[in-house]
Order: structure tokens, then C-alpha cells, then sequence
């Protein structure tokens, strides 16, 4: 099949790309480079440099025939989402809307969009299913709210085929330890440059974090199973800031030193959710547990460190 893949130079398209194209698929990428880079473009796909806001996005898209769409560019950061809203806005809802409604009138098959657990807000029980309350507190998580609900028209009034996956803590390889967001990776960096990270808080903050080549294999899962509706993707375990950092320290064999600040206001205690829904239906279950995971991603994040 021939799929389109958005932020496919980004973090986790770069493993969806991957993923797809081993299992024989020709894979073509967009990305407008602006959090990407064009390391991450797998071997084998075929890279076009645009942002889903153009408006010749649709026209590309409407163009290709693709089979099908998997959507994973995003504005992510939080904390921008909150001072630029619009800027988000223009990304995560337009974008998305734009990409949704090209790929309905050039007839792709089915879609895959990347979507996030943030859009709970609050995680009132634990833990959480498709049937939580949807309550967003911030500009990102509502307009990937957003996302979500057009999808939803599409595959109600248009008989659309789409998966929405939800992701809580992405973590591995490629991640971006610059963003604001991405514990591992950025305390991974920090650790390897010598410098001390801080820890916003006690640690105690729980988080469920997902090895990236788990959420591939979902993405697989949900082409192959042309899974309808919106779907938590996740391990349902709960690993504390302070968990994070032992585990750190012994794949790197040292004590490394890390700083307490303030806690984050907002920042919830607890996340976890649960993927028995998923698993229900397509057989996917994570695979790869946490400590496992934060050695493999050492090793990648050295590897990569010794080639620059
Ligand atoms: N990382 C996580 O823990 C996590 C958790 C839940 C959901 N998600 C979702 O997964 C997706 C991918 O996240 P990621 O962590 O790989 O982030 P990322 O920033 O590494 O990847 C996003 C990619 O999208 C590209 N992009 C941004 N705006 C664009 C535009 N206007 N046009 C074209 N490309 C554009 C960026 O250049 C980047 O390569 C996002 O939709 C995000 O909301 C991520």
C-alpha cells in the first residue's frame, strides 16, 4: 500500500515509517522540518518538505492516491499551546482537518491519527479507559480534543475508516531531548553532558511511559485491523520521575547527581491508563517493559553521541 505518513521526521513517525515500510509498504513522508530532522527520514521513504497548513497540502495529498494516511504532525509543547494558541490551533485542528478532508475526497481507505492522553486533563480513575471524562487543560490537549471529534464526523457522517490512537509517555530512541516534555530523554541528554537536571517536585509524580517500537507495532495493528474509533495506547503501569532516574543511573553505570525545583502547577500526580480496548481487538499489547526500554535507549542516545 502506499502511505502517507505527516512528521514522519519527527520522533515517533520516523518508528511508524520504519515499521511500515519492513512490512512492504511504500511510505512517503511530509514534514515541514520545524521540530524534525531529516536524520530521522528512514532509508527507503520518500521525503516531501511541507507543512500540513499549506493549502497546496491538500492538493499534494489529493494528487499522490495514497491508500492510506497516518497522521503524526503536531505542535506539542504545552507550555506554547498556552501562549500561542492559535499557533497551536492552526496546527493540531486545521492541520488535521485539512489532511481529513483531502483524504476523504481523494478516497484513501483509512486513516491513522495521533492523538494523546492529555486530552483527559485530570485522570480522575486509573486505569484510564476510552470512557473517561474528557475535560483538557490546556490549548494542546483541546485542540487534539479537536482533531479527535473531526475525525469522528468523518467516520459518522462520511463513513470515513479512521483509528484515533491516544498515547500517554512516548519514550526511546530519536526522541527530542530539547522539547519541554520527554523526562527520559531530556534527563538522558543532561546526564551525558555532565549537567544536573531538575526534578520539578519530590518524584514522586507517576507516569505510564510507552517504548516508541510498542506504539509502531500499534500503528500496525491498526492498519492491519482497520480498528474504527479512539483507542488508549499505553503499558497501564506507573513508573515515579524517581524510578526514571534509578533506572537511568544504572544503565549508565553512575550516580548522577539531579536537582528538586518547585512542583509544575497543573503538572497531574498520577497518569496510567489501560489498553485492554485495543487489545481487545487487535491482539496488541506493550511489549517492552520500562527498564528494559531506558537501557535500549541509552545505548541508542551513546551510539548516536559517539557518531557526531
Ligand atoms: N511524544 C509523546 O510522548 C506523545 C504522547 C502523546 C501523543 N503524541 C503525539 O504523537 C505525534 C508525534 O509526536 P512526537 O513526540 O514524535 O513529536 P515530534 O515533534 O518529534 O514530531 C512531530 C513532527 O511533526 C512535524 N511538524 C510539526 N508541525 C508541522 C506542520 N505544520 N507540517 C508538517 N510537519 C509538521 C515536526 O517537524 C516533527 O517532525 C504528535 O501528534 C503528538 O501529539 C506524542
Amino acid at each position: 500500500m502506499k502511505i502517507l505518513v505527516t512528521g514522519g521526521a519527527g520522533f515517533i513517525a520516523s518508528h511508524v515509517a520504519e515499521a511500515y515500510l519492513g512490512a512492504g509498504h511504500e511510505v512517503v513522508i511530509v514534514d515541514d522540518l520545524s521540530m524534525g530532522y531529516r536524520k530521522n527520514i528512514p532509508d527507503g521513504a520518500r521525503f516531501v518538505e511541507m507543512s500540513i497548513t499549506d493549502d497546496a497540502f491538500a492538493d499534494f495529498v489529493i494528487s499522490e492516491k495514497f491508500d492510506v494516511v497516518n497522521h503524526h504532525a503536531a505542535h506539542m509543547e504545552l507550555r506554547v499551546s498556552v501562549d500561542k494558541p492559535v499557533h497551536d490551533a492552526t496546527i493540531n485542528v486545521l492541520g488535521s482537518l485539512r489532511l481529513l478532508e483531502a483524504a476523504r475526497r481523494s478516497g484513501v481507505s483509512h486513516v491513522i491519527l495521533a492523538s494523546t492522553t492529555a486530552v483527559l486533563g485530570e485522570f480522575i480513575h486509573m486505569p484510564a479507559a476510552e470512557d473517561h471524562p474528557v475535560r483538557p487543560i490546556a490549548p494542546y490537549g483541546v485542540s487534539k480534543r479537536s482533531m479527535e471529534l473531526y475525525a469522528d464526523y468523518e467516520r459518522i457522517t462520511h463513513g470515513m475508516s479512521i483509528t484515533t490512537l491516544r498515547y500517554t509517555n512516548v519514550y526511546g530512541p530519536r526522541q527530542n531531548p530539547h522539547g519541554e516534555s520527554g523526562v527520559i530523554a531530556i534527563f538522558l541528554e543532561k546526564f551525558m553532558q555532565g549537567a544536573i537536571p531538575t526534578i520539578h517536585g519530590d518524584g514522586t509524580q507517576e507516569r505510564d511511559y510507552i517504548h516508541v517500537h510498542d506504539v509502531a507495532a500499534a500503528n500496525i495493528a491498526a492498519l492491519e485491523h482497520r480498528v474504527q474509533g479512539t483507542y488508549h495506547i499505553c503499558c497501564n503501569s506507573a513508573a515515579s520521575v524517581n524510578d526514571v532516574v534509578r533506572a537511568l543511573r544504572s544503565a549508565l553505570g553512575q550516580n548522577f547527581e539531579v536537582h528538586h525545583g518547585p512542583a509544575k502547577p497543573g503538572d497531574p500526580a498520577r497518569t496510567r491508563g489501560s489498553y485492554e480496548a485495543f487489545s481487545g481487538i487487535t491482539g496488541w499489547r506493550p511489549l517492552i517493559e520500562l527498564e528494559q526500554g531506558i537501557h535500549q535507549t541509552v545505548r541508542w542516545f551513546q551510539a548516536d553521541h559517539s557518531e557526531q
